[in-house]
Protein backbone atom coordinates (compact mmCIF):
# COMPACT_ATOMS: atom_id res chain seq x y z
CA UNK A 1 0.00 0.00 0.00
CA UNK A 2 1.61 3.23 -0.82
CA UNK A 3 1.14 5.51 1.84
CA UNK A 4 3.14 8.46 0.16
CA UNK A 5 6.42 10.24 0.70
CA UNK A 6 8.29 10.66 4.11
CA UNK A 7 11.84 13.49 4.27
CA UNK A 8 14.44 11.56 6.13
CA UNK A 9 17.01 13.92 7.10
CA UNK A 10 20.26 11.88 7.57
CA UNK A 11 18.76 9.21 6.02
CA UNK A 12 22.21 7.44 4.87
CA UNK A 13 23.38 7.44 8.25
CA UNK A 14 23.54 4.44 10.64
CA UNK A 15 19.42 5.04 12.12
CA UNK A 16 18.65 6.15 9.28
CA UNK A 17 19.66 4.13 7.10
CA UNK A 18 17.59 1.48 8.91
CA UNK A 19 14.46 3.05 9.31
CA UNK A 20 14.66 3.39 5.46
CA UNK A 21 14.23 0.29 5.08
CA UNK A 22 11.60 -0.21 7.47
CA UNK A 23 9.68 3.09 6.03
CA UNK A 24 9.76 1.52 2.67
CA UNK A 25 8.89 -1.83 3.87
CA UNK A 26 5.61 -0.01 6.10
CA UNK A 27 4.64 1.02 2.00
CA UNK A 28 6.11 4.51 2.34
CA UNK A 29 9.09 6.48 -0.31
CA UNK A 30 11.70 8.19 1.72
CA UNK A 31 13.12 11.21 0.26
CA UNK A 32 16.52 11.65 1.90
CA UNK A 33 18.17 14.37 3.02
CA UNK A 34 21.96 13.91 3.87
CA UNK A 35 25.26 15.96 3.36
CA UNK A 36 27.48 12.88 3.88
CA UNK A 37 29.07 14.15 7.00
CA UNK A 38 28.78 11.10 9.07
CA UNK A 39 28.07 8.83 6.44
CA UNK A 40 29.02 6.59 3.16
CA UNK A 41 27.64 7.40 -0.28
CA UNK A 42 27.97 3.27 -1.35
CA UNK A 43 24.91 2.51 1.20
CA UNK A 44 22.63 3.95 -0.80
CA UNK A 45 23.26 1.37 -3.14
CA UNK A 46 22.96 -1.21 -0.04
CA UNK A 47 19.60 0.32 0.45
CA UNK A 48 18.39 -0.01 -3.00
CA UNK A 49 19.71 -3.79 -3.47
CA UNK A 50 17.76 -4.49 0.25
CA UNK A 51 14.72 -2.96 -0.55
CA UNK A 52 14.26 -3.15 -4.36
CA UNK A 53 12.80 0.31 -3.98
CA UNK A 54 13.20 3.53 -5.37
CA UNK A 55 15.21 6.11 -3.30
CA UNK A 56 15.23 9.29 -3.33
CA UNK A 57 18.45 11.03 -2.68
CA UNK A 58 19.10 14.92 -1.91
CA UNK A 59 22.46 15.63 -1.51
CA UNK A 60 22.37 18.66 0.78
CA UNK A 61 22.53 20.45 3.83
CA UNK A 62 19.76 21.43 5.98
CA UNK A 63 21.36 24.31 7.25
CA UNK A 64 21.17 25.42 3.88
CA UNK A 65 17.47 26.84 3.97
CA UNK A 66 17.30 27.43 0.24
CA UNK A 67 18.18 23.95 -0.37
CA UNK A 68 16.02 22.82 1.91
CA UNK A 69 12.96 24.75 0.77
CA UNK A 70 13.96 23.46 -3.02
CA UNK A 71 13.89 19.82 -1.74
CA UNK A 72 10.13 20.30 -0.68
CA UNK A 73 9.39 21.88 -3.87
CA UNK A 74 10.24 19.19 -5.73
CA UNK A 75 8.56 16.31 -4.15
CA UNK A 76 4.74 16.09 -3.87
CA UNK A 77 2.96 14.48 -1.49
CA UNK A 78 4.97 14.78 1.69
CA UNK A 79 3.29 13.14 4.93
CA UNK A 80 5.80 13.80 7.00
CA UNK A 81 9.27 14.20 8.29
CA UNK A 82 12.33 11.86 10.31
CA UNK A 83 14.69 14.35 11.34
CA UNK A 84 18.09 12.33 12.46
CA UNK A 85 20.75 14.87 11.01
CA UNK A 86 22.25 15.86 13.73
CA UNK A 87 26.10 15.56 15.10
CA UNK A 88 26.30 13.29 17.93
CA UNK A 89 29.54 12.78 19.57
CA UNK A 90 29.78 13.48 22.86
CA UNK A 91 33.35 14.35 23.55
CA UNK A 92 33.54 16.13 19.98
CA UNK A 93 30.82 18.53 21.72
CA UNK A 94 32.38 19.07 24.54
CA UNK A 95 35.57 20.54 22.37
CA UNK A 96 33.86 22.24 19.70
CA UNK A 97 30.16 23.27 21.15
CA UNK A 98 29.75 25.91 18.74
CA UNK A 99 29.98 23.75 15.93
CA UNK A 100 27.41 21.28 17.39
CA UNK A 101 25.05 24.17 18.87
CA UNK A 102 25.05 25.57 15.65
CA UNK A 103 24.13 22.59 13.44
CA UNK A 104 21.97 20.62 15.47
CA UNK A 105 19.88 24.09 16.11
CA UNK A 106 19.65 26.01 12.79
CA UNK A 107 18.94 22.63 10.84
CA UNK A 108 16.13 21.93 13.67
CA UNK A 109 15.05 25.13 12.86
CA UNK A 110 15.31 25.59 9.06
CA UNK A 111 13.32 22.11 9.09
CA UNK A 112 10.57 23.65 10.74
CA UNK A 113 10.28 26.75 8.32
CA UNK A 114 10.15 25.27 6.10
CA UNK A 115 7.47 22.16 7.41
CA UNK A 116 5.37 25.31 7.72
CA UNK A 117 5.88 26.84 4.78
CA UNK A 118 4.92 23.74 2.89
CA UNK A 119 2.19 22.89 5.31
CA UNK A 120 3.90 19.30 6.23
CA UNK A 121 2.76 19.14 9.48
CA UNK A 122 3.88 15.40 11.25
CA UNK A 123 7.82 15.65 12.71
CA UNK A 124 9.50 12.92 14.22
CA UNK A 125 12.37 14.08 16.57
CA UNK A 126 15.29 11.93 17.08
CA UNK A 127 16.15 12.55 20.43
CA UNK A 128 17.93 11.01 23.29
CA UNK A 129 18.12 9.47 26.90
CA UNK A 130 20.90 11.71 27.64
CA UNK A 131 18.00 14.32 28.30
CA UNK A 132 17.61 12.44 31.37
CA UNK A 133 21.35 12.75 33.36
CA UNK A 134 22.04 10.28 35.80
CA UNK A 135 18.15 9.81 36.79
CA UNK A 136 17.45 9.31 40.35
CA UNK A 137 14.78 6.41 40.18
CA UNK A 138 15.02 3.62 37.33
CA UNK A 139 14.01 2.22 35.27
CA UNK A 140 13.63 6.25 33.47
CA UNK A 141 10.30 6.87 32.53
CA UNK A 142 8.81 9.97 30.38
CA UNK A 143 8.26 11.94 33.39
CA UNK A 144 11.63 11.33 34.60
CA UNK A 145 12.79 14.99 35.24
CA UNK A 146 14.71 16.44 32.70
CA UNK A 147 18.50 17.01 34.02
CA UNK A 148 21.31 19.22 32.95
CA UNK A 149 23.15 17.84 30.18
CA UNK A 150 26.04 15.88 30.54
CA UNK A 151 27.32 17.15 27.40
CA UNK A 152 26.41 20.23 24.45
CA UNK A 153 25.54 17.19 22.15
CA UNK A 154 23.03 16.29 25.01
CA UNK A 155 21.97 19.96 25.30
CA UNK A 156 21.31 20.43 21.73
CA UNK A 157 18.90 17.77 21.81
CA UNK A 158 17.12 19.32 24.96
CA UNK A 159 17.10 22.68 23.14
CA UNK A 160 15.85 21.17 20.00
CA UNK A 161 12.61 19.66 21.97
CA UNK A 162 12.02 22.95 23.62
CA UNK A 163 12.32 24.54 19.94
CA UNK A 164 9.56 22.09 18.70
CA UNK A 165 7.18 21.87 21.67
CA UNK A 166 6.91 26.18 21.33
CA UNK A 167 6.78 25.78 17.45
CA UNK A 168 3.59 23.56 18.16
CA UNK A 169 2.55 25.39 20.71
CA UNK A 170 2.24 28.55 18.18
CA UNK A 171 1.11 26.40 15.40
CA UNK A 172 -1.78 24.15 16.43
CA UNK A 173 -1.71 22.00 13.27
CA UNK A 174 1.79 21.39 14.02
CA UNK A 175 2.29 17.29 15.47
CA UNK A 176 6.08 15.88 16.57
CA UNK A 177 7.13 12.55 18.64
CA UNK A 178 10.12 13.08 20.32
CA UNK A 179 11.91 9.42 20.97
CA UNK A 180 14.53 9.54 23.13
CA UNK A 181 16.66 6.65 22.31
CA UNK A 182 18.76 4.57 24.87
CA UNK A 183 21.57 2.81 23.38
CA UNK A 184 21.07 1.78 19.97
CA UNK A 185 23.80 -1.19 18.68
CA UNK A 186 23.86 -3.93 16.38
CA UNK A 187 23.22 -3.99 12.45
CA UNK A 188 20.91 -5.01 9.91
CA UNK A 189 20.53 -9.11 9.62
CA UNK A 190 21.37 -9.06 6.31
CA UNK A 191 25.03 -7.35 6.69
CA UNK A 192 24.42 -5.15 4.39
CA UNK A 193 23.96 -1.71 6.39
CA UNK A 194 25.47 -1.10 9.86
CA UNK A 195 27.67 1.32 11.90
CA UNK A 196 30.27 3.18 10.03
CA UNK A 197 32.10 5.23 13.01
CA UNK A 198 34.51 7.19 11.55
CA UNK A 199 38.06 6.96 13.00
CA UNK A 200 38.31 5.30 16.56
CA UNK A 201 34.49 4.63 17.90
CA UNK A 202 33.49 6.33 20.75
CA UNK A 203 30.84 3.64 21.41
CA UNK A 204 31.20 0.55 23.77
CA UNK A 205 29.82 -2.15 20.89
CA UNK A 206 31.55 -0.87 17.35
CA UNK A 207 34.74 -1.19 19.73
CA UNK A 208 33.91 -4.49 20.89
CA UNK A 209 33.42 -5.62 17.22
CA UNK A 210 37.01 -3.54 15.97
CA UNK A 211 38.68 -5.35 18.50
CA UNK A 212 37.26 -8.53 17.78
CA UNK A 213 38.51 -7.73 14.46
CA UNK A 214 41.87 -7.22 15.04
CA UNK A 215 41.31 -3.03 14.05
CA UNK A 216 41.53 -2.39 17.74
CA UNK A 217 44.45 -3.57 19.93
CA UNK A 218 42.21 -4.08 23.49
CA UNK A 219 39.06 -3.14 24.48
CA UNK A 220 39.08 -0.61 27.64
CA UNK A 221 36.47 -0.83 30.07
CA UNK A 222 36.12 2.81 31.66
CA UNK A 223 35.57 1.82 34.91
CA UNK A 224 34.56 -0.99 37.54
CA UNK A 225 34.10 0.43 40.62
CA UNK A 226 30.51 1.83 39.92
CA UNK A 227 27.70 0.59 42.40
CA UNK A 228 26.59 -1.84 40.31
CA UNK A 229 26.31 -6.15 40.62
CA UNK A 230 29.68 -6.12 38.62
CA UNK A 231 31.35 -2.72 39.08
CA UNK A 232 30.56 -1.69 35.46
CA UNK A 233 28.04 1.05 34.33
CA UNK A 234 24.83 -0.49 33.13
CA UNK A 235 22.64 0.72 29.71
CA UNK A 236 19.53 0.04 27.43
CA UNK A 237 21.13 -1.60 24.38
CA UNK A 238 18.56 -1.86 21.48
CA UNK A 239 18.42 -3.33 18.45
CA UNK A 240 18.90 -0.44 15.46
CA UNK A 241 16.52 -2.52 13.77
CA UNK A 242 14.10 -2.52 16.67
CA UNK A 243 14.62 1.56 16.88
CA UNK A 244 13.58 2.22 13.42
CA UNK A 245 10.63 0.08 13.77
CA UNK A 246 9.22 2.59 16.69
CA UNK A 247 9.76 5.49 13.85
CA UNK A 248 7.53 3.87 11.67
CA UNK A 249 5.17 3.29 14.96
CA UNK A 250 5.52 6.77 15.62
CA UNK A 251 4.98 8.40 12.36
CA UNK A 252 1.94 6.49 11.23
CA UNK A 253 -0.44 7.43 14.29
CA UNK A 254 0.68 11.00 13.12
CA UNK A 255 0.19 10.13 9.39
CA UNK A 256 -3.07 8.28 10.57
CA UNK A 257 -4.46 11.21 13.04
CA UNK A 258 -4.54 9.19 16.11
CA UNK A 259 -2.78 11.14 18.00
CA UNK A 260 -4.69 13.47 20.16
CA UNK A 261 -1.68 15.42 21.11
CA UNK A 262 0.30 17.99 19.31
CA UNK A 263 3.69 16.50 21.49
CA UNK A 264 4.22 13.10 22.35
CA UNK A 265 7.88 11.68 23.85
CA UNK A 266 8.81 8.03 23.60
CA UNK A 267 11.53 5.96 25.51
CA UNK A 268 12.47 3.84 22.98
CA UNK A 269 14.67 1.00 24.93
CA UNK A 270 14.23 -2.78 25.67
CA UNK A 271 13.26 -1.89 29.21
CA UNK A 272 16.19 -4.06 30.19
CA UNK A 273 19.64 -2.48 31.83
CA UNK A 274 23.35 -4.41 30.95
CA UNK A 275 26.36 -3.66 32.75
CA UNK A 276 29.40 -3.56 30.06
CA UNK A 277 30.83 -6.68 31.27
CA UNK A 278 27.63 -8.66 30.79
CA UNK A 279 27.82 -7.40 27.00
CA UNK A 280 31.61 -8.14 26.69
CA UNK A 281 30.65 -12.11 27.93
CA UNK A 282 27.91 -12.09 26.16
CA UNK A 283 29.48 -10.87 22.83
CA UNK A 284 32.27 -13.49 23.29
CA UNK A 285 29.73 -15.87 23.92
CA UNK A 286 27.14 -15.39 21.08
CA UNK A 287 30.28 -14.99 18.18
CA UNK A 288 32.83 -17.28 19.78
CA UNK A 289 35.28 -14.86 19.80
CA UNK A 290 37.83 -13.90 22.93
CA UNK A 291 38.22 -10.26 23.66
CA UNK A 292 40.86 -8.53 24.92
CA UNK A 293 40.16 -5.98 27.17
CA UNK A 294 41.74 -4.26 30.43
CA UNK A 295 39.79 -2.37 32.96
CA UNK A 296 40.52 1.18 32.83
CA UNK A 297 39.66 3.99 34.83
CA UNK A 298 36.50 5.96 34.70
CA UNK A 299 35.04 8.46 31.57
CA UNK A 300 34.41 11.83 32.40
CA UNK A 301 30.47 12.68 31.60
CA UNK A 302 29.55 8.18 32.01
CA UNK A 303 26.04 7.91 33.90
CA UNK A 304 26.57 5.13 36.44
CA UNK A 305 22.95 3.19 35.41
CA UNK A 306 20.33 4.22 33.23
CA UNK A 307 17.60 2.02 31.23
CA UNK A 308 14.28 2.61 29.92
CA UNK A 309 10.38 2.13 31.00
CA UNK A 310 8.88 1.43 28.08
CA UNK A 311 5.09 0.96 28.51
CA UNK A 312 4.40 3.90 27.76
CA UNK A 313 5.80 3.23 23.73
CA UNK A 314 4.37 -0.13 23.91
CA UNK A 315 0.88 0.86 24.74
CA UNK A 316 0.65 4.17 22.82
CA UNK A 317 2.80 2.90 19.98
CA UNK A 318 1.55 -0.76 20.03
CA UNK A 319 5.57 -0.86 19.46
CA UNK A 320 7.56 -3.27 21.13
CA UNK A 321 11.69 -4.82 21.05
CA UNK A 322 11.75 -7.95 19.17
CA UNK A 323 15.36 -8.60 19.34
CA UNK A 324 17.60 -9.29 22.19
CA UNK A 325 20.99 -8.42 23.50
CA UNK A 326 22.75 -11.41 21.77
CA UNK A 327 21.03 -11.14 18.45
CA UNK A 328 21.82 -7.94 18.21
CA UNK A 329 25.46 -8.57 19.08
CA UNK A 330 26.03 -11.42 16.58
CA UNK A 331 24.52 -8.89 13.64
CA UNK A 332 26.93 -6.24 14.84
CA UNK A 333 30.19 -8.48 14.50
CA UNK A 334 28.14 -9.92 11.33
CA UNK A 335 28.78 -6.39 9.80
CA UNK A 336 32.37 -5.84 11.48
CA UNK A 337 33.78 -8.83 9.23
CA UNK A 338 31.52 -7.29 6.70
CA UNK A 339 33.29 -4.14 6.44
CA UNK A 340 36.68 -4.68 7.76
CA UNK A 341 37.61 -4.71 4.21
CA UNK A 342 35.65 -1.62 3.66
CA UNK A 343 37.50 1.93 3.65
CA UNK A 344 35.36 5.01 5.54
CA UNK A 345 36.17 8.49 5.31
C1 LIG B 1 28.29 2.73 26.94
C2 LIG B 1 29.07 2.20 28.13
C3 LIG B 1 31.01 3.49 28.70
C4 LIG B 1 33.35 2.61 25.14
C5 LIG B 1 26.19 7.48 24.07
C6 LIG B 1 25.64 8.87 23.97
C7 LIG B 1 24.15 8.82 23.89
C8 LIG B 1 23.72 7.91 22.79
C9 LIG B 1 24.34 6.52 22.95
C10 LIG B 1 23.24 9.26 20.89
C11 LIG B 1 29.55 3.30 29.05
C12 LIG B 1 31.38 2.07 28.25
C13 LIG B 1 32.31 2.66 26.06
C14 LIG B 1 34.56 1.97 25.47
C15 LIG B 1 33.66 1.42 27.62
N1 LIG B 1 24.10 8.45 21.55
N2 LIG B 1 32.48 2.06 27.27
N3 LIG B 1 34.66 1.40 26.70
O1 LIG B 1 27.86 6.86 26.62
O2 LIG B 1 25.86 5.34 27.12
O3 LIG B 1 25.73 6.92 25.25
O4 LIG B 1 25.74 6.71 22.99
O5 LIG B 1 22.12 9.56 21.12
O6 LIG B 1 23.71 10.13 23.64
O7 LIG B 1 26.02 9.55 25.14
O8 LIG B 1 27.23 4.95 25.07
O9 LIG B 1 28.54 3.20 23.96
O10 LIG B 1 29.70 5.38 24.58
O11 LIG B 1 29.07 3.78 26.37
O12 LIG B 1 33.79 0.90 28.74
O13 LIG B 1 35.54 1.91 24.67
O14 LIG B 1 30.23 1.55 27.64
O15 LIG B 1 31.79 3.87 29.82
O16 LIG B 1 29.48 2.83 30.38
P1 LIG B 1 26.72 6.04 26.14
P2 LIG B 1 28.69 4.33 24.91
Amino acid sequence: MERGKIIVTGGVGYIGSHTCVELINAGYTPVIIDNFSNSEKFVIDRLKELTKAEIYLEEGDCNDLGFLKSVFSRHSGIQGVIHFAAYKAVGESSSNPIKYYENNLVSTINLLKVMEHEQVNNLVFSSSCTVYGQPDILPVTEESPIKPAESPYGRTKQICEDIITDFCKAKNHFRFISLRYFNPIGAHPSGLIGELPIGAPNNLVPYITQTAAGIRDQLTIFGDDYNTPDGTCIRDYIHVVDLSKAHIAALTKMVMGNNTEQKAVYNIGTGTGHSVMEVVKIFEKATNQKLNYVIGKRRDGDVEKVFADVTKAQHELNWKTELSLEQSLKDAWNWQKNISSIETH
